[in-house]
């Protein structure tokens, strides 16, 4: 490597080392650098040259199509409507000749889609054609409008969707280079491109070349573009919605603000060293996916798509135009709400789903058939990770193990970083270090514990590393523009980095994380895949060049946020293949893309011991949840930088009710393993986690469920009361399921929280630890100590816990449940408790218990809804704990088919709660009531 450079990778390994203090802007493009934003950015509204060829029009009873053409340059484009089931609809936009293919996106979706019949052409003359989709509930129409090209959905009479309705539809097409090109720069044309162009294509006239088209600098880095402009663009109006979320990764607020005078929203995946607080820059991963929700119903959009990708939202004054549209047609003189989005994409074909709704739970189960539900994690990764960078060695990893016994501290992984391999060779470990990693890991297990190591992407170019020497060997690594190694500086120094878009790669991968390969690992050793944006210290943006080449002749710019993707997609079924499909995988991902829910679960990246980043954990967690990954968490602490013993007590107590809960921080940070702490601050962090412990049933009950209906255990407040219009800018309280609101306390010297309790007059809550029943919607401002969590129990609702203390959850899976029975102001109550073996797939044999919960009249019911999966526990009811009832009963007995038993019981007359002892049969009893006399 020359001097220059390498002396410019070692700065930028610094500067990721020592933390500064803010991020650092000038690394990262802003639209108006990034050629491709600008132009469509800059697009006049309204001018769409676009239009359909009438006469091409075919609608048949499985999809819809025609041809568009640009008046402007003739060039013709196909468009292709076809439907899914469960009111989905999928829109294809492509040239009809283009010069070389453009990127279709693969692998993003689940494997066998579907598409329904059932298209009609209702109505069709000069202007317009209306064609039905009876299948649809409610029933829906697509008009697709010639002149412009105009595409309006309506759902059930309503108007929802409408595209290009803002003229904003924009598809470079591919063309030959013009002139040689403008001498800006001596980077070469690319002649094997040149040479596979097809000579035979018919010249299309093109726009006037603007600079930037066909090669871009950004700081000292070059891209050339050697096919030229092929961006594409396309506005959708979102019509009685009155706010949209999604579009993940930003650390911003949950509800999408308008991006009139700042930059779009990017969805590019990206690195960023100590991102800020309140910003629409791209970070690690990207789901170009946005739920709109109006007061009528809620709707999807995927914009699939891997290349770098901007959004722009607005709500405003142009709304008004079609508003008044829409209200011509519904004779109202309101004006309907509604939000605007624009989407630029560097290359790539326009792929749209939209999703009908028409409740937000059907567009999370929309989104889940189309990108695959969140398989259910083995149960042990519901509990609580310890991590920093690094552990040192094999005496650290037992002495932190031990110490945390010592106070009785529960927790279940300790992670290793990657100080633990030999110089940053993945798939190795540090001889002197960690010289016995099987026995360092079998003790963690022989306290029902588990171990994570990390495995990156990228590979020391290291003649004596096995996994170097392959991929040289078998032409395994992303090549630069010239068809040599890429080479990326990365924590080893100079790397290859290893392509996935090749089959042959992800085999590979695959296979070395089988026990004999990944020499030192067990079936208790899992993984976290980071740096997989991928991160490229010396590259710009700290990412791969867009030049570079990937398997089938790509660029990296059509597939850059997809790479992650693939990486934990080849973990993933490496995981399974070294068990033979006998345990479930454990992946944690940093980077990731639609689809990344099926293999791997996610965090939110380096983030910084700061109140707003605290803040941050929930829109930031709210936003993957809804857009497929629901198994998410944040770095509880704060990465970078020492939290205070305040700041991590709090990020404790909101940690522990998100999905993914993990203490991890840099290497340059002071030590932060619980027993560091004066029994104060020991205990507020131990109640957080041993109230994470408590609710293990539920997560996994959520969970489970999660699989089968993609509805995300962490929900917006609006996903469960979507009538309630406050709720939808709330972000910084959230539900678990259906049954708990969580509003942990997110400010320093907090005495007081003002709370939100959602829905109408009919709903009332439960203090999880008092009791305290609140039976008025509204804010409510409630005193806090240091030892708050506030979360309650909707009323209506039951919740299985478990209550024993134990040092790991491996350890719970057979202790006895407390049920807690909230009731509503009709004196009801239901819920659900899921079972199975913890691990394993025998679960997909139905193997599992599915137990049933209602209380009316004085009696709860429990049944075993899949009696004969023969599922066997030992898991029994020790306790019921009814809230919100009047007055105390007289007998509490507990029937099992003839047999009744008398239970004791006691009546806590100032909480209002009964709390029946013991009722001891067995969770997967098939039918029992318990009767309160
Ligand atoms: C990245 C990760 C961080 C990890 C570090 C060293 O910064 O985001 O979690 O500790 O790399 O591997």
């Amino acid at each position: 490597m020359e001097e220059k450079a390498m002396f410019r990778a070692v700065i930028i390994l610094l500067s990721v080392v020592f933390p500064a203090m803010t991020v650092d802007h000038s690394k990262f493009k802003t639209c108006d650098q990034s050629s491709f934003c600008r132009r469509n950015r800059g697009m006049q509204k309204g001018m769409s040259g676009y239009e359909v060829i009438q006469d091409s029009l075919e609608v048949t009873d499985d999809a819809v199509r025609a041809m568009l053409i640009n008046t402007k340059n003739q060039v013709e484009f196909i468009l292709e409507i076809t439907a899914l089931d469960k009111n989905s609809l999928h829109l294809v936009i492509n040239e009809k000749n283009p010069l070389h293919p453009r990127y279709v996106v693969r692998d993003a979706l689940f494997e066998d889609l579907k598409t329904i019949k059932g298209f009609h052409l209702e109505s069709k003359n000069t202007e317009k054609a209306v064609v039905e989709m009876g299948n649809f509930h409610p029933a829906s129409k697509i008009e697709l409008k010639f002149k412009p090209f105009t595409l309006d959905l309506y759902s059930g009479g309503d108007l929802v969707i409408s595209t290009n309705s803002r003229g904003l539809f924009n598809i470079e097409h591919l063309r030959e280079k013009k002139n040689p090109a403008p001498a800006v720069d001596d980077a070469p044309a690319d002649s094997e491109e040149s040479n596979k162009m097809d000579s035979d294509h018919p010249g299309q006239p093109d726009e006037d070349d603007v600079p930037g088209m066909w090669e871009e600098h950004f700081q000292s880095h070059f891209d050339s573009k050697v096919r030229g402009p092929e961006s594409i663009s396309c506005d959708f109006s979102f019509i009685g919605a009155e706010e949209v979320y999604g579009i993940p990764e930003h650390a911003d607020n949950f509800a999408l603000k308008e991006t009139k005078s700042s930059d779009p929203y990017r969805l590019y995946n990206l690195d960023v060293f100590e991102y800020e607080s309140w910003s629409k820059m791209a970070l690690y991963g990207s789901i170009p996916f946005v739920v709109a929700v109006g007061e009528k119903r809620s709707v999807g959009l995927l914009w699939l798509n891997g290349a770098e990708t901007w959004i722009d939202v607005q709500k405003g004054p142009e709304t008004a135009v079609m508003s008044s549209i829409v209200n011509l047609m519904s004779g109202s003189n309101r004006r309907s709400p509604q939000v605007d989005t624009h989407w630029i994409s560097e290359s790539g074909v326009i792929d749209v789903y939209f999703l009908l709704g028409p409740g937000p739970k059907d567009v999370m189960s929309q989104y889940g058939a189309l990108s695959g539900n969140t398989p259910l994690p083995p149960h042990f990764a519901l509990g609580f990770h310890h991590s920093r960078w690094n552990y040192n060695d094999e005496n650290d990893v037992k002495s932190v193990d031990s110490r945390m016994d010592e106070v009785n501290f529960p927790y279940d992984f300790l992670w290793l970083d990657i100080e633990h391999t030999d110089g940053k060779k993945y798939f190795t470990w540090d001889a002197v270090k960690f010289p016995h990693p099987k026995d360092m890991i079998e003790n963690l297990v022989s306290k029902g514990r588990k171990m994570v190591t990390i495995i990156d992407p990228h590979i020391k170019k290291d003649n004596g590393y096995f996994v170097h020497a392959d991929a040289q060997a078998n032409d395994l690594y992303v090549k630069n523009k010239d068809g040599n190694e890429y080479d990326g500086w990365c924590w080893p120094g100079s790397s290859g980095y290893l392509d996935f878009f090749n089959p042959k790669v992800q085999e590979y991968w695959s296979q070395q994380f089988t026990l004999d390969k990944y020499q030192g690992s067990t079936l208790d050793l899992y993984t976290w895949n980071d740096m997989n944006e991928p991160s490229v210290f010396n590259g710009p943006e700290i990412t791969m060049t867009k030049d570079a080449k990937h398997f089938g002749g790509w660029e990296h710019r059509d597939v850059h946020n997809i790479y992650g993707f693939l990486h934990v997609k080849s973990s993933f079924d490496g995981h399974l293949l070294r068990s033979g499909g006998k345990r479930r995988p454990f992946i944690l991902t940093r980077a990731f893309f639609v689809g990344s829910q099926r293999y791997a679960a996610v965090w939110t990246g380096d983030n910084t011991a700061n109140w707003d980043q605290l803040k941050l954990t929930i829109p930031m967690c709210l936003s993957l949840s809804i857009s497929g990954i629901g198994f998410c968490g944040a770095d509880v602490g704060g990465f970078f930088q020492n939290p205070d013993e305040e700041l991590l007590i709090r990020w404790y107590q909101a940690g522990a009710f998100q999905p993914f809960f993990r203490v991890h921080s840099h290497i340059e940070t002071a030590r932060r393993e619980p027993y560091l702490y004066g029994d104060e601050t020991r205990g507020l962090l131990k109640k957080a986690v041993m109230q994470r412990y408590t609710f293990m049933p539920y997560w996994y009950t959520l969970f489970a469920e999660y699989e089968h209906t993609g509805v995300p255990p962490m929900r917006p407040l609006w996903m469960e009361f979507t009538a309630d219009g406050n709720t939808l800018k709330m972000d910084d309280q959230f539900m678990l399921g259906s049954a708990l609101l969580i509003a942990p306390v997110l400010d320093s010297r907090a005495s007081t929280i003002d709370i939100y309790f959602p829905g109408t007059d009919a709903e009332v809550w439960y203090d999880i630890d008092t009791f305290k029943k609140f039976a008025k919607p509204g804010f409510e401002l409630l005193g806090v100590t240091m030892a708050s969590i506030p979360v309650y129990q909707r009323g209506g609702t039951i919740v299985p816990r478990k209550m024993r203390a134990r040092r790991a959850t491996s350890l719970m899976l057979n202790d006895p449940i407390t049920l807690f029975v909230a009731l509503d102001k009709g004196m009801r109550a239901n819920g659900t408790l899921y079972m199975d073996e913890g691990d394993g797939y025998e679960y997909r044999n139905g193997k599992y218990a599915l137990i049933e919960f209602s209380y009316q009249n004085g009696v709860l019911n429990g049944r075993n809804a899949n009696p004969s999966g023969g599922f066997e526990s030992k898991t029994w009811l020790e306790r019921v704990v009814i809230l919100g009832m009047k007055a105390a009963p007289k007998s509490a007995s507990i029937v099992v088919g003839k047999i009744e038993e008398a239970l004791h019981f006691s009546y806590d007359i100032a909480s209002e709660s009964l709390t029946v002892r013991k009722p001891g049969i067995l969770m997967t009893t098939s039918n029992w009531n318990l009767i309160i006399g």
